[in-house]
């Protein structure tokens, strides 16, 4: 297959927003560690992406500087300055070890119980239906839901929480419109004046949630002050949603495409963490993500000098034969070995564990309906426009109604 990578690898090209994966397969093949017409180091294999997103000379300083200058002063950039996903080393270090004991095991259990719950909630009114969209009617409340709970947010603010997500969103992207920018800019606002409530009450009246936990750190590394609780909250809520949002609607979309392995599913549910696992490999909700280079490097015989951009195409290595036997073959029966979806190292998805909870609970719920299928055509499935993370914006299905 020929792919129209001499004009430079673009992200957002609408055949490449559709369907990535023959421009990853011709990158990977012909040059992995490619220059792009804008600058930038665009690299796919496996082992070099786990390089720059998992070590510490590979910054994102440089991003988050040049993100906060799209955006503008505000509170976008005063709030997520102190997000961990844009600090480096000592900063990232220091929060990473406030927040990751903070997702404890008995958090941990709570959540999950609560995780199946919502579930079925949100299945019991679609049963009798026979139809719905996969993403809005299901995945996003649960995925929204969990992050709420995770955070200690009540239910009777999610959509308030849900109206101030979906302006902030497309301003995390470097793509944003001066429209959304001041839109996200509004609902940045109104976000952190609720954060500072909450944060507030549970000072005084502690729950089982992230936020109370963080609160009753001490000692060393040192108590977290409130901008960094409510920059990690915010950070929380952006990683944490979308995501797992846009990864159901993937794995089913992965299923319906592959009707023998949604069979094999359903005959042998044993076999769902694989599923689990194998929907992430094949088409992760996390294509990309970026860094700026600290000090020259070799990257598979290319030299990347010191304070260039380098851009880790995670869903290449998802694809790199080298990793990976027919990568392009969707196969839930395949011999195990972990994906870069959550990426690698000193930065490896905190939320990985609820994560791979919420996609076992919808998507052993989902490929159970009996009959499910798709209710559009193929070309009618329109994909977010987005140069880092991949899912169609809504997912219609239809399957046998039954009883709740
Ligand atoms: C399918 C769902 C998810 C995917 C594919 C995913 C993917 C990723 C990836 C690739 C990174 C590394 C980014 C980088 O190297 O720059 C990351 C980091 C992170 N993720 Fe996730 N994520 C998911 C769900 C979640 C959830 C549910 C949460 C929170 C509850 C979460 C919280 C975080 C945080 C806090 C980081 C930053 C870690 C750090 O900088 O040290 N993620 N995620």
């Amino acid at each position: 297959m020929t792919v129209p990578i001499g004009t430079g690898f673009d992200p957002v090209d609408a055949a490449v927003l559709r369907d990535p994966y023959p421009s990853y397969a011709w990158l990977l093949r012909h040059d992995p560690v490619h220059r792009g017409t804008n600058g930038v180091w665009y690299v796919t294999r496996y082992d070099d992406v786990r390089t720059v997103l998992g070590e510490a000379r590979f910054e994102r300083a440089g991003i988050r500087d040049f993100w906060a200058e799209l955006v503008g002063p505000g509170p976008l950039s005063e709030v997520l300055r102190h997000a961990i996903f844009f600090q480096d080393d000592p900063d990232h270090a220091r929060l990473r070890a406030l927040i990751g004991p903070a997702f404890t095991p008995r958090l941990i259990r709570l959540l999950r119980a609560r995780i199946e719950r919502t579930a079925d909630d949100l299945l019991r009114p679609l049963r009798p239906r026979g139809a719905m969209d996969v993403v809005n009617d299901f995945a996003y409340p649960l995925a929204l839901a969990t992050i709420s709970e995770l955070i200690g947010m009540p239910a009777r603010d999610r959509d308030a929480l849900r109206a101030w997500s979906v302006d902030i969103a497309p301003t995390l992207d470097l793509l944003a419109s001066p429209e959304e920018i001041a839109r996200g800019q509004a609902a940045m606002g109104q976000f952190v004046a609720h954060l500072t409530e909450l944060i507030r009450d549970r000072r005084e009246n502690p729950g089982d949630d992230l936020v109370s936990a963080l609160l009753a750190a001490t000692g060393d590394p040192r108590p977290i002050g409130t901008d960094a609780l409510i920059g990690t909250a915010v950070a929380l809520v952006f990683a944490g949603h979308d995501t797992v949002t846009n990864q159901i609607g993937n794995g089913v979309l992965a299923f319906l495409r592959h009707p023998r392995q949604l069979a094999l599913l359903r005959a042998e549910p044993d076999r769902l963490p694989a599923a689990v696992e194998e929907c992430l490999r094949y088409d992760s909700s996390v294509q990309s993500n970026s860094r700026q280079l600290a000090a020259d490097l070799e990257l598979s015989g290319t030299r990347l000098p010191a304070g260039d951009i380098v851009v880790a195409l995670i869903g290449a290595a998802n694809r790199d034969p080298a990793r990976f036997a027919e990568p392009d073959r969707f196969d839930i029966g395949r011999v195990q070995r972990p994906a870069m979806s959550f990426g690698a190292g000193m930065r490896f998805c905190l939320g990985a564990l609820l994560a791979r909870m919420e996609l076992k609970a919808a998507l052993g719920r989902l490929t159970g309906l009996p009959g499910l299928r798709p209710a559009i055509p193929e070309d009618e499935l329109v994909y977010r426009r987005s140069s880092m993370f991949r899912g169609v914006v809504s997912l219609p299905v239809t399957f046998a109604a039954g009883v709740p």
